[in-house]
């Protein structure tokens, strides 16, 4: 799927340019570019030209100039030196203000190879910057982006709550793209495709909002900011949605419950719809878990009480409450109760005992028994457990089931002679996914463990220089998605967090 055209960027306080001149990174990131690094891999530059990039800030350019210091190895600081910028140079694809509150900042951040906003990625994308976000009231500062995209999305959210991905806003001028694979889709309760670019229900795009608030909130305490404009209503949102969504299959006296939220898609993949007419497997009410229709892979859950979402809701709803607290006394109870509700439902209902492993974590339950041991590289995931603030990597239970996703066990883990990892089904076995390593080494005080994950991800970026969606683990050079900004921040973040906990680390050479 390939979304190609002509980008219009306005910039907060700027006036609007065409860039006619600037590559479409859809290609540029395809293709390799001088000068090349000095090391074993000679890896390619893939930044664009200063005049092309979408966002200066100068605290990026900074923390680059750093990590040139104290990363030694020059392959691996240049993937830093790629990645780590990609969002900002690459997606902020609009920054303005809303029609009606010029006061309102809005932050249209797209995925990257498609012009729409995932709730998730974008939530994700900001992540990678948060060691570097303190209060700002300029429009220009990274924490005006974290204001725009929290504002946004709760406009998304308090319109279409169980819809993943969207359009630009109208105040942009940018149309909204044509999603080819939703033409077919049959989704209750409906939508209108100038809003939603798509509406597979996700417990974690919900949760990527909670996140990003937290986020925001945790580096700033501008309490203030949350009582300005509509993340209150998004909240309420959010709340009823959800409880709604802690309902069975079936009611007491035996009757069919009407499902929430159904969707059916035509495709040739069992993955992109869900069964029972598009409300999924049974499951049985009452476990105090909040179902999701959808993965953060968007492809559809087995059971659709999914484990890793359920932490990072428990986890950032539970944060938020705080936030909640100087705003609306009762709405942040309801979100305190909420959260440990879900908590002691994941830690009741979501583990189980395996011959190999002993207790761990599902990563799928029905509620009556069933579940689906696995784990999917795309995040939330079991194996990022401690990064969703849900637990503490030292956690027992986190550890059996650490040691379960990351071996063959997991019918998701894929190896190979060139590179090894956790897929997913949404590029099917066979494809290992950067981002699971890159999740491993988060998670990781083994250095060892670390070393060995900083190779296989230099190592295999085809000569890009850019992290890749996933890799045949036969083949470097049969890779998926040249432009997903969301593992390039990710890497970056990783990079820098090593900073702090392993500096000896970076010392090393990684050819
Ligand atoms: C706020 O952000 C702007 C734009 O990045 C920057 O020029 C300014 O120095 C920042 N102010 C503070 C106090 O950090
Ligand atoms: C949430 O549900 C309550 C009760 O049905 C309703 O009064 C309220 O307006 C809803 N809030 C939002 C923001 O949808
Ligand atoms: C992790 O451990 C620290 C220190 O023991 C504790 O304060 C914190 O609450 C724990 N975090 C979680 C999410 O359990």
């Amino acid at each position: 799927m390939r979304f190609s055209r002509l980008l219009t960027y306005f910039a907060a306080g700027m006036t609007s340019r065409v860039l006619a001149q600037c590559p479409n990174y859809i290609d540029y990131s395809t293709q390799t570019h001088p000068p090349f690094s000095e090391g074993k891999y000679q890896l390619s530059f893939q930044r664009p030209e200063p005049s092309c990039r979408k966002f200066h800030l100068p605290e990026a350019e900074e923390a680059i100039e750093e990590m040139k210091g104290i990363v030694k190895d020059p392959d691996l600081f240049r993937l830093f030196e790629n990645a780590f910028p990609n969002t900002l140079d690459t997606t902020i694809s609009w920054k303005g203000f809303a029609s009606e509150n010029p006061e309102e900042e809005l932050t249209f951040v797209t995925t990257g190879d498609i012009i729409a906003m995932w709730l998730r990625d974008s939530a994700n994308q900001l992540r990678s910057y948060k060691s570097l976000l303190t209060a700002n009231e300029s429009t220009d500062s990274l924490a005006s982006l974290f204001r725009g995209a929290i504002n946004l999305q709760a406009r998304y959210l308090i319109k279409n709550p169980y819809c993943n991905a969207f359009q630009a806003p109208a105040e942009s001028g940018l149309p909204p793209e044509h999603n080819g694979y939703a033409d077919t889709d049959i989704v209750t309760p409906a939508y209108d495709t100038d809003f939603v670019f798509e509406c597979k229900y996700e417990l974690d795009s919900i949760a990527a909002f909670l996140q990003l608030s937290s986020d925001y909130y945790e580096k700033t305490q501008d309490r203030e900011f949350f009582g300005k404009f509509q993340w209150a209503d998004a909240v309420e949102t959010i709340l009823n949605v959800t409880e709604g969504l802690l309902v069975g299959t079936y009611a007491e006296d035996g009757a069919v419950n009407e499902s929430p939220y159904t969707f059916q898609r035509e495709h040739t993949s069992a993955s992109e719809t869900l069964m029972n007419s598009g409300a999924g497997s049974p499951i049985r009410g009452g476990t105090g878990l909040v179902r999701s229709a959808f993965r953060p892979s968007d492809d559809s859950t087995i059971f659709q009480l999914f484990i890793p979402a359920n932490m990072q809701f428990a986890s950032y709803l539970g944060r938020c409450a705080e936030i909640m607290e100087g705003l609306d006394a009762d709405l942040a109870r309801r979100m305190g109760g909420f959260a440990e509700n879900v908590r002691d439902a994941v830690n009741t209902h979501g583990k189980v005992d395996h011959a190999a492993f002993g207790e761990m974590y599902a990563y799928e339950v029905d509620g009556y028994g069933s579940s689906v041991l696995m784990d999917d590289a795309n995040i939330p995931s079991l194996l990022s457990a401690p990064l969703l603030d849900f637990l503490n990597a030292s956690d027992t239970t986190y550890q059996n089931t650490r040691k379960f996703v990351l071996s063959k066990w997991n019918p998701y883990y894929n190896w190979g002679p060139v590179f090894s990892g956790i897929g997913g089904p949404h590029q099917g076995p066979g494809q290992a996914w950067p981002m699971s390593i890159i999740a491993s080494l988060l998670t990781s005080n083994d250095d060892e463990e670390i070393v060995a994950g900083l190779k296989s991800l230099v190592s295999t970026t085809d000569g890009l220089g850019l992290i890749h969606e996933s890799i045949n683990t036969f083949s470097v050079s049969d890779w998926t998605r040249q432009w997903f900004s969301w593992a390039n921040g990710l890497f970056g973040e990783m990079l820098l967090d090593l900073k702090e906990r392993k500096p000896h680390l970076l010392d090393e050479s990684f050819q």
